[in-house]
């Protein structure tokens, strides 16, 4: 399973990088306002940023709503940079944009997707990867870790290509499930993947193991 981080933050992608288990990032418009980057040419200049730290695909994501509109922006985004993957909302002129883009062979990552069918439908319009946000699922009372075994299951039937993107992913053990239901990808924060690390038992035992040590030398 690839490992993309779920921010605009570059301290924290960098932290990612620098373990070396990252393949790629997601962005989302509330992530770069989070950072307080605002206007076209800074948020254009900040995706050129990350894609500098990182080695694998960077999501941008459109702001238009509207099939032209949308075009427009996606093909701007796909200039900046070969990492960029170009994020579209899985609304009625996304769906065309996906395989606008397709067609184009401009790579797309269709967000917002909260069910099996519009996972069908993004994938058909040739989306790259298709981003189903578990964590919004769970916040609402419905098992967001579901949907992940529907659309793997689905997709897996017909051989489709697109990647499972597991999104909106809060904690460490969303990452653990994901990988057990075969998503393709997981984004989560920086905290879900370093909790991946820690276990009480490893602290112990390199205490116990360090101490044995200095008892012979
Ligand atoms: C996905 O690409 C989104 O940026 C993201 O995972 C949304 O997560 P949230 O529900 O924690 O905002």
């Amino acid at each position: 399973m690839k490992f993309f981080i779920d921010t605009a933050n570059l301290d924290q992608i960098r932290e990612a990088q620098e373990l070396g288990v990252l393949d790629g990032v997601t962005t989302n418009p509330s992530l770069m306002a989070k950072e307080g980057i605002t206007g076209r040419n800074n948020i254009l200049k900040h995706y050129v940023d990350i894609c500098n730290i990182v080695d694998g695909d960077v999501s941008a994501e459109v702001i238009a709503t509207d099939l032209k509109g949308m075009i427009k922006e996606g093909e701007e985004l796909a200039d900046l940079h070969e990492q960029i993957v170009v994020k579209i909302p899985m609304i009625r002129d996304g769906v065309k944009a996906l395989k606008y883009f397709s067609d184009k062979g401009i790579r797309t990552n269709c967000t917002l997707v909260f069910s099996p069918g519009q996972a069908l439908l993004a994938a058909k319009a040739g989306a790259n990867y298709v981003s189903p946000f578990i964590g919004r699922l769970d916040d609402i009372s419905t098992d967001g870790l579901s949907l992940i075994a529907e659309i793997r299951l689905i997709y897996d039937n017909y051989q489709i290509e697109t990647q499972i993107l597991a999104a909106s992913i809060r904690h460490t053990m969303h990452i653990v499930e994901c990988a057990k239901l075969g998503s393709d990808v997981m984004t989560g924060p920086l905290s879900s993947i370093e909790g991946l690390l820690k276990h009480p038992l490893t602290d112990i035992g390199l205490a116990k193991f360090l101490a044995d040590y200095k008892k012979g030398n």
